[in-house]
């Protein structure tokens, strides 16, 4: 395997700065299920000591392959290449599961600001995976647990695309990588220490009861407000005008008919195309008056 597509806990750790470094704990595995998995079976375990663990810290999962990657809704998430980066970061945000988005909405800024630093710029698509041409780069799955005593724990699993030169049919048309843009390999060890410097940066914020900068800084990057989308939404394909985007996450849209409503991620999906589309004034195919 490639030296710059092995995670090495030596490497990430010298590229901390010491204030970092003391709050974090790095485990990496060659190859695991899921790294979220790993991060929950730690909080289960007797290992975990809770009383070391306190808001401060965080415990970081770093596989350089995943069996069983999870995406949301149930998807699987194909993270068995080496090229790629799957971790997962537990952290103790005395939070309830409304905060959940808002934590993952965090993460999503944190990945955007690692690919801005390493020369890429991506597009945070409702609500958060990181695009790059209309292509999937980054997914994140963020997940609550409770310990044994009932304390809660928050898990935000990311899967990069890096240093991937390809991937399978069942991919290749929704998916690319850092390497695909740029035509540039990055040590993924490097791509991770920046990364959690990030992360770090937005939990701290998160936690200094900072939220509604963050909220409002991912709505700022979402740029949805105003304009006319198609969605799908329990399956059934609309065109909507987006109204605004609710602190929780949720999307305030206008049907055609005037009708407002509510919409949640769990079962819409937004098509990207499509905003181009209807908001791009240089799109010369059909334009429907909403
Ligand atoms: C998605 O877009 O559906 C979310 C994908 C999240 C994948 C990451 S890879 C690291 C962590 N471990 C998992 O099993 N899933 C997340």
């Amino acid at each position: 395997m490639e030296e710059y597509n092995v995670f090495d806990r030596e490497i990430i750790n010298n590229e901390l700065d010491n204030k970092i470094m003391n709050k974090v704990f790095i485990k990496v595995y060659e190859s695991i299920d899921s790294t979220n998995n790993q991060a929950k079976k730690y909080i289960k375990s007797s290992a975990f000591n809770v009383e070391l663990f306190n808001k401060n810290k965080l415990i970081i999962f770093a596989a350089d392959s995943q069996i069983e990657g999870r995406g949301r809704r149930g998807h699987n998430w194909l993270s068995s290449d080496p090229a790629s980066i799957a971790v997962s970061f537990l952290f103790r945000p005395e939070a309830n599961v409304d905060e959940i988005p808002q934590i993952t909405a965090a993460a999503a800024l944190a990945v955007k600001d690692t690919f801005n630093f390493f020369d890429l710029k991506t597009v945070v698509k409702w609500p958060n995976d990181i695009l790059v041409n209309n292509k999937k780069i980054c997914g994140i799955l963020s997940e609550l647990v409770l310990n044994k005593k009932e304390e809660i724990f928050v898990i935000v699993g990311c899967g990069i695309n890096l240093n991937n030169d390809y991937f399978n049919s069942e991919i290749k048309e929704i998916a690319t990588s850092y390497y695909l843009q740029k035509a540039k390999k990055i040590n993924k060890n490097l791509f991770l220490a920046r990364l959690i410097e990030k992360i770090n940066f937005y939990f701290d914020n998160y936690l200094a009861e900072k939220r509604d900068q963050i909220i409002n800084q991912w709505k700022e990057t979402l740029n949805l407000t105003g304009k006319k989308v198609d969605l799908r939404h329990n399956g059934k394909k609309e065109t909507v005008l987006i109204k605004a985007i609710m602190d929780n996450g949720d999307l305030l849209v206008e049907f055609p008919d005037g009708r407002q409503k509510k919409l949640q991620s769990s079962n819409t999906s937004l098509n990207y195309q499509s905003l181009d589309k209807y908001n791009d004034c240089s799109w010369e195919g059909e334009k429907n008056e909403f």
